[in-house]
């Protein structure tokens, strides 16, 4: 058995965790270099996968169970089986390195402490899939992160990881990092196909621009997230029925939960998929709630998941009845609950906080965020922000609840891309299970008045 990974003092990992991808931040002795990286055993998969048949490795990501840690919980392997088989043209590679949910704070920490992980994840999927140019997309606000990738590139490239000629192998790969111009759109990888071409990141409509069939310049381009690309290293490492036994069916491996808000250690944890509740999560992991203070809501996936609110009872198809702490952290029972695990995003909100302010708070992100590429997304997404300013200046009817909940159903489904529900569906489920809060936050007494919003984000408090 290998020997126990030493950490920093205080940044232990809770017992609870199972670190796979995270199993070198934070451990002593070690730093971001090659030469560490190989000490360890990097680059051995990569070696192992150029002898490998390109099915078999697909084949391996299919049996892992893998799906995607950037939000929408995609199968890997299914996803890369896209790729027409009768293709022609250049496949492409594209990492996602935006992580711009907010709540979310996974990708930087591997790609700061252990960016060859990522690399040598990222060239065995370029090889699986057959892509010889693979790009790292990576948000305007890690140019340190940037740096560290470009230097382990060429450190990869100069010990003939990358390049022409992987090991004598015949198969090329180079990668690329891009910076972003940062904006919360770039993430949405349409989005970010039309930035890396050098546009304004207008997402594309799906269908037709699935990007596995019609991606960067119109070829075939799997774009994944940092984390599920790591993955990959240690499905082949393991093997993909044995990285199955990690979390639960359908729901496998390990992912990052990063936790923040009201609890009393925040951070970063590392867990198999499925194995620990929110409950652990909050009690264990995180130390409990913030002393005095009672749980309010749970925003469980990112931002953009819909909130679940502390008392509630969530039935689900096989007859349980579920409380918000006994609600296992995966991606079926999150969605069985109403909610999506998404990007892994915890949010806690104690009773401490006005739920108006945390909506108004999102909203004022959302309007900014926005592309404006449609109508009801970019004029609703403003007039959610718009009213609930009003609501948090003590200037809203109640009357404004309604009319709010009716602009955010106007957005959901109406959109070309999932911006639109990212957007509506905090303002659907904030009013759906909070509407006394945020009622009790307006006055009948001006019903039908005219309030100019403008001098209202001011005195929300966010600008
Ligand atoms: C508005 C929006 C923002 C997104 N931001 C990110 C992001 O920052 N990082 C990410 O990996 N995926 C993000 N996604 C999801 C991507 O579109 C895409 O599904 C993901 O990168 C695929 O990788 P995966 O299959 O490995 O999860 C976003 C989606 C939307 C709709
Ligand atoms: S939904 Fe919003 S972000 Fe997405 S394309 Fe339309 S306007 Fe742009």
């Amino acid at each position: 058995m290998a020997p126990p990974v030493p950490y920093l003092p205080g940044k232990e990992p809770h017992p609870r965790e199972h670190r796979l991808i995270f199993k070198n931040v934070d451990r002593a002795g070690w730093d971001p270099s090659i030469d560490c990286y190989l000490a360890d055993g990097g680059y051995e998969q990569l070696k192992k996968a150029l002898a490998m048949e390109k099915s078999a490795i697909i084949g391996e990501v299919k049996a892992s169970g893998l799906r995607g840690r950037g939000g929408a919980g995609f199968p890997t392997g299914v996803k890369w089986g896209f790729i027409p088989p009768a293709n022609t043209k250049p496949v492409y590679l594209i990492c996602n390195a935006d992580e711009s949910e907010p709540g979310t704070f996974k990708d930087r920490y591997i790609i700061h402490q252990d960016p060859h992980q990522l690399i040598e994840g990222m060239a065995i999927s370029c090889y699986a899939v057959g892509a010889k140019l693979a790009y790292i997309y990576i948000r305007e606000e890690f140019p340190e992160g940037a740096k560290i990738l470009e230097k382990a590139i060429a450190e990869a490239r100069a010990r003939g990881f990358l390049g022409a000629n992987i090991l004598g192998s015949g198969f090329d790969c180079e990668i690329h990092v891009h910076r972003g111009a940062g904006a919360y759109i770039c993430g949405e990888e349409t989005g970010l196909i039309e930035s890396l071409e050098g546009k304004r990141p207008y997402p594309r409509i799906k269908p037709p621009y699935f990007p596995a069939a019609l991606g960067l310049y119109m070829c075939p381009t799997i774009v994944n997230n940092v984390e599920s690309l790591c993955h990959v290293k240690h499905i082949l490492q393991m093997g993909g029925a044995e990285y199955a036994k990690l979390g639960t069916p359908n729901n496998t491996g390990t992912r990052i939960l990063c936790v923040s808000g009201d609890v009393q250690k925040p951070g970063y944890y590392e867990v198999e998929v499925g194995k620990v509740t929110m409950g652990e999560v909050i009690e264990d992991l995180c130390g409990g709630l913030k002393p005095g203070r009672k749980l309010k809501s749970i925003i469980p996936g990112g931002s953009s998941a819909k909130v679940l609110r502390a008392g509630d009872r969530y039935k689900l198809k096989d007859g349980r009845e579920l409380g918000i702490m006994d609600i296992p952290m995966d991606f079926d029972t999150m969605a069985a609950c109403g909610s999506m695990a998404g990007s892994g995003g915890v949010i806690v909100i104690d009773d401490s906080r006005s739920i108006s302010w945390v909506l108004n708070n999102l909203n004022n992100f959302y309007a900014h965020e926005s592309c404006g590429q449609c109508t009801p997304c970019r004029e609703g997404s403003l007039w959610m922000k718009k009213i609930t300013d009003r609501v948090v200046a003590g200037k809203a009817s109640p009357a404004d609840i309604d009319t709010l909940y009716g602009v955010a159903k106007n957005i959901d489904g109406r959109t070309i891309c999932a911006f639109g529900e990212a957007c509506s569906w905090p303002t659907e489920s904030f009013v759906e299970k909070f509407r006394d809060e945020l009622v009790a936050d307006t006055k009948p007494e001006l019903e039908g008045a005219l309030v100019s919003a403008e001098p209202l984000t001011a005195a929300a408090g966010l600008r």
